[in-house]
C-alpha cells in the first residue's frame, strides 16, 4: 500500500472504531510504561488530572485562522477514550507492573494503593532479549526460541491471544524497553526480503527491537519507538509499514534537558543571538541510567541528544552566529537520585558586537512523569492515524520525539513550536475528514462556529 502524505489525505470517509477498546502493548514495563499505565487508572478514577497530555488537555482552533473558535483536540478528533485501553506487555523481568511501580520509585506508594488491584493484574510476558544489545542487564524472563523467526513468531502469538482473549479489533504497541546499544543500518536491515532471511538465520545484527516491531507490523500493530535506537527506524521495516499501511514514529521521547533545549534554541535563534558553545550534563539513577552507563548504550542517546540543536539553529544559513558552536552531552549514573534526575545546562551565548553573555539551567525533573503524558498522546494518536488511513513514517508526531523519523529526502524539524504547529494541522485534517460525512450545521454546532 502507498504511504499517504497529508495533502493526500481521503476526504469523505467516516472514521470506524470510535468507542471501541484499544489495546496497547508495550515491549519495556520499567519505569516509563508503569507511570502511564499507573497514571491512566488513577485519572479514570477521578484521583488525577491529565496533566501535559495534549490530547487530553489541550484546545486548537478549529482552523488555521487567527479568529477561528478553539475546541479540545479530543472533540475535534475521535481519539480512544481512556477507559477503552486495555494495557499488556513483555519484560526480561517477571515482576507484575505494581512491584515494578514500587521499585521504580517515580510514584509512591501512598499514590499507587488506589489503582494498586489493576497494576498487579499486569504480568509481562517473557520478552525478546539478547544481553550483547542491553550489557547492563541479565534477563531471567526470556522468550526460548530456536531462530529470530521463532521469536518473531512467539510475539506475534503473543498480540493475537492477548487480543483473542480481550476481544479487541485494534491495538497499538510502544517501545518502552531499555535503550540498545548503538548500531548502524547494514545489510540486512536495507530490504524486507534481506531481513525475514536474517529472521531465519538468527543474523546478529537484528536487535531485539527490530523483532517487536516487525511483529507489530505483521499482526498490523502501529509502533512508536519511545528510545533512541534504531527498532523500526531501518528501511526494511519502513519498507514493511508502507507495504501494509501501518503507521510508525520514533524516535526517543523528548522529555527533560531536551524538551528545554527545543524550547530555548528557536528563542535565541529568533532573536538572532549567537552561540558560542552549550554544555549539558544530567546525572539520574534509575534503571535507564544504569544502561546508559554502558558506552555502546550511551551512545545511541548522545547521538540522539545531539542532533537537536543544528537543525533548529540552521548554522549554514547564519554562520556569523552559529557556524562554530561547540555541543556536548553528558549522562551520569548516579544511584541516590532514582528517577529524579538532575539536568544542568550551561549555555555561552553572544549578543550585540559580540558581547559574551551566558545561560545556566538547572531542571530537576522527573523523567517518567514528563515521558507518560507523551506516551499516551502517541498511543492515541498513532492509534487515529492508523483509522485515518495513514501508513509509513508519520513525521507529524515529530513534536513527541528527540531525534524525529521521517521519510526519505525529508529533513528533521527540531523546533518545538514548528512541530507543535505542523501537528494542529494534520489534526484539523484529519477532522476536516471525519466530519466530512456530518451535516454543517453539525459540525458547526460542536465547533462553537
Ligand atoms: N524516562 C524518560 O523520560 C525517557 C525519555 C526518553 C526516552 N526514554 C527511553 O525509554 C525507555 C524506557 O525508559 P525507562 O525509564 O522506563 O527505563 P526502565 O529501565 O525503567 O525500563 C525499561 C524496561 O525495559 C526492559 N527491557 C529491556 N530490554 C527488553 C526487551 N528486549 N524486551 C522487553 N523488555 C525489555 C527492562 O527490563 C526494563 O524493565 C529507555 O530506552 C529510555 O532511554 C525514557
Amino acid at each position: 500500500m502507498n504511504m499517504l502524505r497529508p495533502f493526500e489525505l481521503p476526504l469523505g470517509r467516516r472514521m470506524a472504531g470510535s468507542g471501541d477498546k484499544l489495546g496497547v502493548l508495550i515491549p519495556g514495563m520499567g519505569a516509563v510504561a508503569t507511570t502511564l499505565i499507573a497514571g491512566v487508572h488513577l485519572i479514570r478514577k477521578k484521583l488525577a488530572k491529565p496533566i501535559g497530555s495534549l490530547t487530553q488537555m489541550q484546545e486548537i482552533r478549529v482552523r488555521d485562522e487567527a479568529d477561528a473558535p478553539m475546541m479540545p483536540i479530543h472533540e475535534l478528533v475521535p481519539l480512544a477514550r481512556l477507559d477503552d485501553l486495555v494495557f499488556g506487555g513483555w519484560d526480561i523481568f517477571p515482576d507484575d507492573a505494581y512491584q515494578t511501580a514500587c521499585d521504580a520509585g517515580v510514584l509512591s506508594r501512598e499514590v499507587l494503593a488506589p489503582v494498586r488491584r489493576e497494576l498487579e493484574q499486569i504480568r509481562p510476558w517473557p520478552g525478546v532479549f539478547e544481553q550483547r544489545f542491553v550489557r547492563r542487564l541479565n534477563g531471567t524472563h526470556v522468550k526460548p526460541a530456536a531462530s529470530k523467526m521463532a521469536q518473531a513468531e512467539a510475539v506475534m502469538a503473543d498480540i493475537r491471544q492477548f487480543m483473542e482473549e480481550r476481544q479487541l479489533k485494534r491495538a497499538v504497541m510502544l517501545w518502552c524497553g531499555s535503550t540498545e546499544i548503538h548500531q548502524t543500518i547494514s545489510p540486512v536491515h536495507e530490504s524486507l526480503v534481506a531481513f525475514e532471511q536474517g529472521l531465519r538465520d538468527s543474523h546478529p545484527d537484528i536487535a531485539p527491537s527490530m523483532i517487536y516491531a516487525y511483529s507489530a507490523l505483521m499482526t498490523d500493530l502501529p509502533f512508536g519507538n519511545g528510545a533512541p535506537n534504531l527498532a523500526v527506524d531501518i528501511p526494511a521495516l519502513r519498507e514493511l509499514a508502507d507495504k501494509r499501511g501501518v503507521p510508525i514514529a520514533g524516535k526517543d521521547l523528548k522529555t527533560g534537558q531536551t524538551l528545554i533545549k527545543t524550547i530555548m534554541a528557536p528563542g535565541l535563534q529568533t532573536r538572532m543571538l549567537g552561540l558560542h558553545g552549550w554544555f549539558s550534563s544530567n546525572i539520574l539513577g534509575n534503571r535507564d541510567g544504569e544502561v546508559l552507563d554502558d558506552p555502546d548504550s550511551f551512545r545511541s542517546k548522545e547521538l540522539s541528544k545531539s542532533s537537536v540543536l543544528d537543525g533548529i539553529l540552521e548554522p549554514q544559513r547564519y554562520p556569523d552566529l552559529y557556524g562554530d558552536y561547540f555541543h556536548k552531552v553528558r549522562i551520569e549514573y548516579y544511584p541516590p537520585r532514582g528517577d529524579a534526575k538532575e539536568g544542568w545546562d550551561n549555555i555561552d551565548i553572544f549578543g550585540w558586537l559580540g558581547e559574551r553573555m551566558q545561560i545556566k539551567v538547572d531542571f530537576l525533573c522527573k523523567d517518567s512523569i514528563l515521558a507518560a503524558p507523551v506516551t499516551l498522546d502517541l498511543i492515541l494518536l498513532l492509534d487515529l492515524a492508523h483509522r485515518a488511513g495513514l501508513g509509513g513514517v508519520q513525521d507529524w508526531l515529530s513534536f513527541y520525539f528527540k531525534s524525529p523519523m521521517t521519510p526519505p529526502g525529508v529533513a528533521a524539524e527540531h523546533d518545538l513550536f514548528r512541530q507543535h504547529a505542523r501537528l494542529q494541522d494534520m489534526l484539523r485534517r484529519i477532522s476536516r475528514m471525519n466530519r466530512s460525512e456530518q451535516p454543517d450545521s453539525e459540525v458547526a454546532q460542536t465547533a462553537g462556529v
